[in-house]
């Protein structure tokens, strides 16, 4: 996978040469480029910024500089790029919320091209014009609180989506086990506990060292659905009531939510008579 980043501040993608990123790119199964914005201005202080129109605290990049830096990266694909070009990542607090299902979608790309807005964000025709070429464009938010730039966003977003790729991460099979993931039906993980089996006073739970698959498998189903239910409740709405069992049903109503139109809900609470 080739992923192009524009930024003004490049030094803060450095950990991308670090620990699994960084042993994928040694591998070749990644090619990470960082890309100066402030190498497509043109004037002596080099300004990427300007006042907003309308009015309003803040500054806003420019669109000039982001337009003549995408076309230099646009113009440089891949050799295995294939017909649709890249995804453009705009990260940004007024983008879709990125999720492991996002994820898994960017892991199936060829290319990814991130900019990186600063200040108050990237002048809102950069967007548009590069959708008028038929470049495919996603604002992406990491949660819904403010960072200073997209450099953190990208840093988060390339490691969830690199992990993903073959050969990345060691043991395939975790990736299926995790938090999140689709196969996991979106729960959360259940609590995982290695040796030494008293600690502090603390004992790891008897199923676990019971040998007994079957009845660790649902003692871990169990503890998913009960942390989610706890923690996330918001997961449960999109929980396929299809893929619960009546064990399932049965946790999940003691955790007091009950399947509705589209997942699980809260169950309505008992009329007083
Ligand atoms: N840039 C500023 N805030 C952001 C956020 N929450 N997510 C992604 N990029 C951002």
């Amino acid at each position: 996978m080739r992923v192009d980043v524009v930024s003004i501040f490049g030094e803060y993608l450095a950990p991308l040469s670090l620990s699994l990123i960084g042993k994928a790119r040694a591998q070749g199964l990644l090619d990470v480029r960082v890309h100066d914005l402030r190498e497509h201005t043109h004037d002596r202080h080099r300004t990427v910024d300007d006042t907003p129109y309308g009015g309003g605290a803040g500054l806003l990049m420019k669109p000039e500089p982001w337009g003549e830096a995408l076309d230099a990266v646009l113009a440089d694909p891949p050799g295995d790029a294939g017909g649709d070009g890249p995804v453009l990542l705009v990260p940004s607090p007024v983008g879709e919320v990125f999720t492991q299902a996002v994820a898994v979608e960017l892991a199936a790309e060829p290319w990814l091209v991130f900019a990186c807005g600063r200040y108050e964000g990237i002048d809102a025709r950069v967007a548009e014009h590069y959708r008028s070429r038929g470049v495919r464009v996603r604002e992406v938010s990491l949660g819904d609180y403010v960072l200073n730039g997209g450099e953190v966003a990208v840093l988060v977003v390339v490691e969830a989506v690199a992990r993903l790729l073959p050969g990345v991460v060691g043991n395939a099979a975790s990736l299926a086990e995790e938090s999140h993931a689709a196969e996991h039906d979106g729960l959360l993980e259940h609590p995982a506990y290695t040796k030494p089996a008293s600690w502090r006073g603390l004992e790891v739970p008897a199923v676990l060292s019971s040998g007994d698959h079957g009845a660790v498998a649902r003692w871990r189903r169990e503890q998913a659905l009960r942390r989610t239910a706890r923690r996330r409740p918001d997961l449960l709405a999109r929980l396929d009531p299809a893929r619960c069992s009546a064990a399932d049903r049965a946790v999940l109503a003691e955790e007091g939510y009950v399947p509705d139109a589209h997942g699980f809900g809260p169950a309505p609470s008992p009329v007083a008579d």
